[in-house]
């Protein structure tokens, strides 16, 4: 039977190491640390998402500046508000949470926010930092996964590493990381033909694919860490993961529930990147 790796445990240690340097920075520096978070129209999820950034700079000692804007503002009204964020010293990380309205562009929103304040590690320049291993920003929810792997205290070198999804949040960078740490990666997506194959060779085993009990036991290594990155609504209003909890923690040797896994890790490490980029901007680091 698994261990379940406690995602909001993990959190909350990370969220504590930041506070505690903002701390000392503001004391011994009097730096002050401020995330833009833009939210465009009236997405539930992205609310919910949007309300959890600002208790957690709120928790780190971050100031946060909130901008609501209409569902009906104008790509070049959002441009205008980046350019105006790029600019303001106060802010010193930027996230334009996403999804953006169908009318407005989000690639060339991510491309106008300042690389330097650019949190969420989006815009083309630190995508391509990551494909050469050279960043200062982690993408959050792969920087989560890779720090709840260091918990279970795995060695990645040498692992076979499997992640199911190639999106360029998670996925394609997930892979990245993971060969940065000298593990053995092979990224699997919905087209994959031997799918149950590759993953029962996999020591980890990354599941970001989107679809709800995708993994089941049956495709596990047995001793495997199992990291679920699902977060799927039911018809019943629950929410589940992307692997079938119950057969999987029968073969897994750690996994992550859900919710309680990969979930706080995410904001946890938004809060790193922001602290990270007041620090550069301040030319601590
Ligand atoms: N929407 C869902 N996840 C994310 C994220 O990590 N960053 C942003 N900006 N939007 C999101």
């Amino acid at each position: 039977m698994a261990q379940i790796i406690d995602g909001k445990a993990v959190s909350a240690a990370v969220k504590a190491e930041v506070a505690e340097e903002a701390a000392k920075l503001k004391e011994e520096k009097g730096l002050k640390i401020g995330l833009a978070v833009v939210i465009v129209g009236n997405n539930p999820a992205s609310r919910v998402y949007v309300n959890n950034k600002k208790k957690a700079c709120e928790a780190v000692g971050f100031q946060s500046f909130e901008y609501a804007l209409e569902e009906s503002t104008t790509q070049e009204q959002l441009l205008d508000l980046v350019n105006v964020l790029n600019r303001d010293a106060r802010v010193n990380g930027i996230l334009v949470q996403l999804p953006l309205p169908k009318h407005i562009d989000e690639k060339a929103i991510i491309n106008a926010i300042s690389p330097d304040k650019d949190v969420d590690a989006f815009h083309p320049i630190n995508v391509g930092k990551i494909m050469i291993g050279d960043y200062s920003f982690l993408p959050c929810t792969p920087a989560g996964v890779m720090r709840l792997i260091e918990s279970t205290g795995t060695d990645i070198t040498g692992k076979q590493c499997v992640v199911i999804g190639r999106s360029n949040i998670v996925g394609k960078p997930q892979a990245m990381l993971l060969l940065q740490k000298n593990g053995t990666v092979t990224i699997c997506h919905s087209k994959t033909k031997n799918l149950k194959e590759v993953c029962l060779g996999a020591d980890i085993l990354v599941v970001a694919i989107g679809r709800a009990n995708f993994v089941t036991g049956d495709m596990i290594k047995e001793g495997a860490v199992v990291i679920d990155v699902g977060m799927n609504r039911l018809e019943n209003g629950k929410l589940c993961g992307d692997v079938e909890f119950e057969s999987a923690e029968k073969k897994a040797s750690f996994i992550t529930p859900v919710p309680g896994g990969v979930g706080p890790m995410t904001i946890a490490m938004l809060m790193k990147n922001t602290l990270t980029a007041a620090k550069q901007q301040a030319g601590i680091e």
